[in-house]
């Protein structure tokens, strides 16, 4: 109950958040109450995906029964981010994956709209398109290039599969995005070891990394992230229920090690509707089962609005 309280009062942040799975179950049992009279089983307790695969098949078949439309996305947004603020968050980062609008009736910037709307005042909020290694081909190219041109849209992230080849295309794409004034990081580290990070902090030159924790495979990785002052922007809980390698359990799990070696962690909840978990419960694992102390809690919560996209003035506000 103290840490609840604590954690509840500490101002935070969720740098890394997909909208589609964070879909509320409310709207899909709304939707056919039939079909989900029952929670999802992989809200088990101990529910471990199989493989990355796995999460993906059950990804698409759930978030493309729901993610139809502006509306919908409109409907998820406004009870996904009441939640984070209800938890505590005064700072989103949320992403959607970016080649659905291929399959949708709206545009992207009319989405990213419907999306921002939802967000309570009190809420900052930034926008980001999703898009995978091999994303940049037909009508996806079209796609990827004209996103950069598209005011509402705060920056672009690099996630899916993480075993696909890294493509040309990203590097020379990153670079347009940040010519256009958007943000980018990337997924990396999750799936693949440290030389991945390396690569994506090398071509894409990003200085945010989604995940990142495999870079304790490797100590030079580790000091460059430090040296460089690279974020990583962890998701424990995502980690665990993934199976990713080097984390049988949460009492291994390499955050402990990246914190005391200085790197610039943040603590996120990735896709909460897949894993069963709340922002909250990340930062209560860190203490329950990684040792963390209250203090540390308001450091890697504090990180968060220093790597959000805020003017100085109202970063230090949050802080
Ligand atoms: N898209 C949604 N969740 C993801 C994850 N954990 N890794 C890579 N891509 C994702
Ligand atoms: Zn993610």
């Amino acid at each position: 109950p103290e840490l609840a309280a604590f954690v509840r009062d500490l101002p935070k942040t969720e740098t890394h958040l997909h909208i589609e799975g964070a879909c509320p179950f409310q709207l899909l049992k709304q939707l056919d109450p039939i079909k989900h009279s029952q929670p999802p089983p992989f809200w088990a307790d101990d529910f471990r995906y199989r493989s990355f695969q796995q999460f993906m098949d059950l990804y698409v078949q759930y978030c493309s029964e729901f993610y139809t439309d502006a509306k919908r996305f409109h409907e998820a947004a406004k009870i996904i981010l009441k939640n984070c603020v209800d938890q505590g968050c005064r700072y989103v980062e949320t992403s959607f994956h970016l080649p659905t609008l291929l399959y949708l009736s709206d545009d992207g910037p009319t989405i990213i709209d419907a999306i921002r709307s939802a967000a309570p005042a009190e809420l900052e909020l930034r926008i980001f398109a999703g898009m995978c290694h091999n994303d940049y081909k037909d009508a996806g190219k079209d796609l990827i290039d004209s996103c950069l041109t598209w005011e509402g849209l705060d920056g672009i992230d690099l996630h899916g599969p993480e075993d696909l080849p890294l493509e040309p295309w990203t590097a020379d794409i990153w670079e347009k995005a940040r010519l256009a004034g958007k943000f980018t990081k990337a997924h990396a580290g999750e799936f693949m070891g440290s030389d991945f990070v390396d690569r994506v902090i090398d071509d894409l030159k990003v200085t945010r990394i989604e995940h990142g924790v495999r870079s304790i495979e490797n100590p030079a990785t580790v000091e460059r992230l430090v040296r460089e002052n690279i974020a990583l922007d962890v998701c424990p809980i995502s980690n665990l229920k993934l199976a990713v390698e080097g984390i049988p359990s949460m009492n291994r799990h390499p955050i402990r090690e990246l914190f005391d070696a200085g790197v610039l962690l943040t603590v996120n909840s990735d896709d909460p509707f897949f894993f069963g978990n709340s922002l909250s419960e990340d930062y209560y694992a860190l203490v329950q089962e990684l040792g963390f102390s209250l203090p540390e809690l308001a450091k890697l919560a504090a990180n968060g609005f220093q790597v959000a996209l805020l003017s100085e003035e109202s970063r230090a506000s949050y802080m």
